[in-house]
């Protein structure tokens, strides 16, 4: 089983987001009982919560189901239980290192998966407010992601 854990701040705007799109595509490829998702926040402020209505309302908007969704905070055993842990910004990425208190070699930034793009990070829209802009970057990575995961693993497509 390949496992993979989508990280932000607040663990209900981006990540979940990205867990979303990410499961439709998985699902797409008929990968579902292949790879595990989840993701988890940094912080503890939502535990619990469901997303943020705004990331809500974008993923029902492109058709892609949130449900069963609710925040976390990251701990130390999803280092040792996942095999790509993927920061959703450079800030993510520098908490995860500080988190597992060491340099890892399986947490990738996200925006490493959206070649050529100027984005250094995937904006986070409890500040900026636009969904739009961080579903666009979402759906991109995701994509690109997936593919890698397939190629990698030596999973095949439907
Ligand atoms: P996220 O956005 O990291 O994409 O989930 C945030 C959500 C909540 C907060 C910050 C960022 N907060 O400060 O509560």
């Amino acid at each position: 089983m390949v496992s993979i854990l989508f990280v932000c701040l607040g663990n209900i705007c981006r990540s979940p987001m990205a867990e979303a799109v990410f499961r439709h595509y998985v699902i797409e490829e008929g990968l579902e009982h292949e790879i595990h998702i989840d993701s988890a926040g940094t912080g503890d402020w939502h535990i619990g919560e469901p997303p943020h209505q705004g990331t809500m309302l974008k993923l029902k908007e492109y058709g892609i189901s949130s449900q069963g969704i609710h925040a976390r905070q990251v701990k130390k055993g999803d280092f040792d239980q996942f095999q790509w842990i993927i920061g959703m910004d450079t800030s993510n990425v520098e908490n995860l290192h500080k988190i597992a208190q060491t340099t890892h070699s399986h947490v990738y930034p996200f925006i490493h998966f959206i070649p050529g793009t100027t984005y250094e990070g995937v904006p986070d829209p409890w500040y900026t407010g636009n969904f739009q802009e961080t579903y666009d970057l979402v759906q991109q990575g995701c994509k690109n992601l997936l593919d890698e995961i397939i190629a990698k693993h030596g999973l095949s497509k439907k």
